[in-house]
C-alpha cells in the first residue's frame, strides 16, 4: 500500500502538531505519509495575530514530546498573575500564577501570545519535515494563501478544488484544523446546521496589543465596566507592547454577531462597534481605543463553543477548535489542540503502518476518547460570563468585595482547591487529559538554540 496522502487544514496550533507527529510515527521513510498543510492567510499573516493564551497540564507533556518546551519556555509572556482593578486602578485582589502546580488559576506556568506560539510550532514541523526528508521520507508541503472551495468524496478518495489557484487535488484523508469558524466543517457538514454547531455564549470580545506604558507591568490587570463590560491588560513578554482582551456580554445588540460574521475583513466595523460600547466606559479607554484604531494585530469574534456529535464524516475529521472549540474563557484552548493533534497521530498509526487498509477504525477510536475529554473541557464555571460580569457599578463593588474577601481568608484558593474540579472553577481540566504512549520518536532532547538551529 503507498503512504496515505494527507491534506491539513490550517497552520494554527492543532495543524502543524499533527503534522508533526505523523512524521514522527516508527515506520521506515518510505511510508511515512504524504502531508500537505494549506493555510489560508499569507505567510507573514498567519502567525501575526491572537494575544495571551496558556498551556497547562497535559498540553505541557505534548510540548516536551515536540522538542519545543524550551523554546516556548524560553518566549512566554512573564505574567505575575491577575489583579482586579476599578477606575481608579485601585487593585481589589490579586491572584499570583500558582508555580506549584497544585491549582489551575488564572495565568498558567506557561502563557505565550498565539501568534508566537503557532509560528514556534510551524517552524518546528519544518524541521522534523527537514529530518524526515534527509532520512528519505518525503517532507511536508506548505501551501499559504489559498483556501479549499470544493471537498467531495468517491470511490476511498477525497477530491478537493483550491480556491484561489483552482487547483484540484486528491486525498486519502482530510483534517480540518481551521479553527472556530472552521469552513471545513461548513464544506462537508453544511452550512444550514451552523447554527446548532456554533454556540455563542453570547460574548463578544476583540484581541489587539497596543504600545506598553511604564505602569503597565506584568500583572494582569482585569477592568470590569457596568452592563458587562471589561477589558484585561496584559504583559507581551518582549516589552515594547501590551495585550488586551476588550470584551462585553450582551444578548442584545444583533450588530456584535453581525461584525463578527462578516469575517476579518470586516475590522473597521468591529472596531467601530468597541469604540460605541467603550468610548464612555472611563479608567484607560481612551487610550485603549485611540491605539486599537491603528493596530495592525486586531482580531475578532464571537466566544463561542463548537458542539457536534462526531468529528469525522467519511475521510474528513476535525480537529481543534474547528471541531470542539471551548472557547477562550475555558482555558482549555490550546491544551485541547495539543492533546488532540497528538492523540489523532497516535490512533492513525494502526493505518500509516497499513495494518488496516481505511483510516475508519482510527477514526471511530478518535471519537471515542475525545468526547469525554471534550465535555470536561467545555463545561464553564456555574454563571460564566454573566456573574463575571456584572450589569451595574454596585455589581461590580460586589464583586471586587466578594473576591477581596475570599481570597483575603483563603476561601477561594481551598474552595478551588478542593471543588474547582467538579465546580469547573478554572481549567483544572486541563490535568485530566490522558497522554498514551504511541511509540513516536521522541523529540524532547532536540536542545535548540535561539536561531532555530540544531546545535
Ligand atoms: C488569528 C487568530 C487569533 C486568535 N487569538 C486568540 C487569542 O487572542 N486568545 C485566545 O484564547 N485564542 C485565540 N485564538 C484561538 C486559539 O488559537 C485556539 O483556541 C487554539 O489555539 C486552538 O488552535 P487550532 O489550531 O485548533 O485553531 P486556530 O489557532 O484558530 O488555527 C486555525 C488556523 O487555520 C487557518 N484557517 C482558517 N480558515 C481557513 C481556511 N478556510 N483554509 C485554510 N486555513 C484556514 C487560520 O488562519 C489559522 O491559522 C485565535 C485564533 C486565530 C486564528
Ligand atoms: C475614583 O476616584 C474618584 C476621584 O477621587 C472618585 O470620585 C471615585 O469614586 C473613585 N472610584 C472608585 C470606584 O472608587
Amino acid at each position: 500500500m503507498p503512504p496515505p496522502k494527507i491534506l491539513i487544514v490550517g497552520c494554527g496550533i492543532a495543524g502543524p502538531t499533527l503534522a508533526s507527529f505523523l512524521l514522527l510515527s516508527d515506520v521506515p521513510p518510505s511510508q511515512k505519509p504524504h502531508i500537505t498543510i494549506l493555510e489560508r492567510e499569507a505567510k507573514g499573516r498567519a502567525h501575526l495575530r491572537g494575544q495571551n493564551i496558556d498551556i497547562r497540564g497535559a498540553g505541557v507533556t505534548i510540548i516536551r514530546k515536540l522538542g519545543l518546551e524550551a523554546q516556548i519556555r524560553a518566549a512566554t509572556t512573564g505574567e505575575e498573575g491577575v489583579q482586579l482593578v476599578d477606575e481608579n486602578n485601585t487593585v481589589w485582589s490579586q491572584r499570583g500564577v500558582d508555580k506549584t502546580g497544585t491549582i489551575q488559576s488564572g495565568t498558567a506556568d506557561i502563557e505565550i501570545l498565539r501568534g508566537r506560539l503557532s509560528e514556534l510550532c510551524w517552524k518546528n514541523s519544518q524541521r522534523i519535515s527537514a529530518e524526515a526528508e534527509a532520512g528519505g521520507a518525503r517532507g511536508i508541503e506548505y501551501i499559504f494563501g489559498d483556501c479549499l472551495r470544493e471537498i467531495k468524496q468517491k470511490d476511498d478518495k477525497v477530491h478537493v478544488l483550491l480556491a484561489k489557484s483552482g487547483e484540484r487535488r486528491i486525498f486519502d484523508l482530510i483534517v480540518g484544523a481551521d479553527g472556530m469558524q472552521s469552513r471545513t466543517r461548513k464544506l462537508v457538514w453544511g452550512e444550514e446546521g451552523e447554527k446548532e454547531r456554533l454556540k455563542p455564549i453570547g460574548m463578544y470580545a476583540g484581541f489587539f496589543s497596543i504600545p506598553r506604558e511604564d505602569h503597565d507591568g506584568n500583572w494582569r490587570r482585569w477592568f470590569h465596566a457596568p452592563d458587562r463590560r471589561g477589558i484585561m491588560i496584559r504583559p507581551d513578554g518582549v516589552g515594547a507592547r501590551s495585550t488586551i482582551f476588550m470584551y462585553v456580554v450582551n444578548d442584545k445588540d444583533p450588530r456584535f454577531l453581525e461584525v463578527a460574521n462578516k469575517g476579518n475583513g470586516n475590522a473597521q466595523a468591529q472596531k467601530a462597534l468597541l469604540e460605541e460600547y467603550f468610548k464612555d466606559a472611563g479608567w484607560e479607554c481612551e487610550r485603549i481605543i485611540r491605539e486599537m484604531k491603528v493596530t495592525d494585530d486586531f482580531y475578532y469574534d464571537t466566544v463561542s463553543q463548537v458542539k457536534m456529535d462526531t468529528w469525522n464524516k467519511g475521510r474528513v475529521v476535525l480537529l481543534g477548535d474547528a471541531g470542539y472549540c471551548a472557547s477562550p474563557i475555558s482555558g482549555m484552548g490550546t491544551t485541547l489542540a495539543f492533546s488532540a493533534a497528538y492523540k489523532l497521530a497516535g490512533y492513525l498509526q494502526t493505518y500509516i503502518k497499513g495494518e488496516s487498509s481505511d483510516p475508519f477504525s482510527s477514526l471511530v477510536k478518535y471519537n471515542e476518547q475525545m468526547r469525554p475529554i471534550v465535555e470536561d473541557a467545555q463545561q464553564l464555571a456555574p454563571g460564566q460570563p454573566h456573574v463575571y460580569n456584572p450589569e451595574t457599578a454596585w455589581g461590580i463593588w460586589i464583586l471586587h468585595v466578594l473576591v477581596f474577601s475570599l481570597s483575603y481568608t483563603r476561601i477561594l484558593f481551598i474552595v478551588t482547591k478542593f471543588f474547582g474540579r467538579i465546580l469547573h472553577l478554572g481549567p483544572q481540566a486541563a490535568d485530566y487529559v490522558p497522554v498514551e504512549e504511541f511509540g513516536f520518536k521522541d523529540m524532547s532532547q532536540w536542545e535548540v538554540d535561539d536561531a532555530g538551529r540544531k546545535r
